[in-house]
């Protein structure tokens, strides 16, 4: 009776995207759960070979166009392996401070060990960015890297980033995009073919892989993402493609 009525709740709940599947709204998070629970401890490792090295650009890039200055306080949300707390880290130096913080217990174990390893001194939280722990306006700066498209409702997740930056600061958002229509017949050979094949090799997880191609493909592209983030409130929202906009870096102002 119990699994019967279970089984009639999710039938009438709101769908929402898993990579190519809808799943109802209340399972997404642990779905996206599973597939970083199951990549984590080969998350770095495949980040270089997947993007040919390519993401440690796009994400010193970021760094770079964030603005972020020595003795600023910056949220690196959905840290995962805490790559961007590390680099935002050395950006605002001693006098600054970093919260790398995630959902997820296996990634940012992997991330402590990175910190401790480059003596990063990151505070670090587990939390869902959809109800973030920090007071109103106490950041510079709050960023999320390669983070929004597994969220369940990104309009929350930004606007809860937008809420803990101080007037005038800045929402960062280094995510997959739209790539160039010449790219795209070789980027989709390659993320639906190519990847899953190297996650299987590499991570013993084909279907994480498979996850991951979909996923972006789900995402908004460039202007659709710039909308979300007007709409929730952010200003003068631009935005940068990288490698035939394979990936897009967005910048808004909190007014
Ligand atoms: C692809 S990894 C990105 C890690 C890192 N930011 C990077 O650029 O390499 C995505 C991360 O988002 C986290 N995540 C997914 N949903 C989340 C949520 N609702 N709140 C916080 N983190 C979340 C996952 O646990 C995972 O560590």
């Amino acid at each position: 009776m119990a699994e019967e009525n279970q089984r009639k709740a999710s039938e009438t709940e709101k769908q929402v995207d898993f990579g190519y599947r809808a799943v109802p709204e209340s399972e997404k998070e642990e779905d996206v759960k599973e597939v970083f629970e199951s990549v984590a401890k080969r998350y770095d490792l495949m980040n270089d070979v997947l993007s040919l090295g390519l993401h440690r650009l796009w994400k010193s890039t970021c760094v770079s166009l964030s603005g972020a200055a020595e003795g600023q306080k910056v949220l690196d949300i959905a840290s995962g392996t805490c790559d961007m707390a590390i680099r935002f880290g050395e950006a605002v130096g001693k006098s600054g401070e970093v919260w790398a913080t995630d959902i997820n217990h296996e990634m940012i174990k992997e991330g402590v060990k990175r910190l401790k390893a480059v003596g990063c001194k990151a505070h670090v939280a587990i939390c869902d960015c959809e109800a973030l722990p920090f007071e109103d306006n106490f950041f510079d700066i709050a960023v999320v890297s390669f983070g929004l498209r597994n969220m369940t409702h990104k309009d929350r997740a930004l606007k809860e980033m937008m809420r803990v930056v101080r007037p005038g600061g800045r929402v960062v958002v280094l995510e997959f995009s739209r790539c160039w229509k010449i790219f795209k017949p070789f980027y989709d050979l390659y993320s639906f073919k190519l990847m899953p094949w190297l996650g299987q090799k590499i991570a013993g997880d084909a279907e994480s892989y498979r996850y991951l191609a979909e996923s972006i493909r789900m995402h908004p592209d460039q202007q659709t993402l710039a909308k979300i983030m007007e709409d929730v409130g952010l200003d003068r929202v631009t935005w940068k493609n990288m490698t035939f906009g394979v990936c897009a870096l967005h910048i808004g102002l909190k007014p």
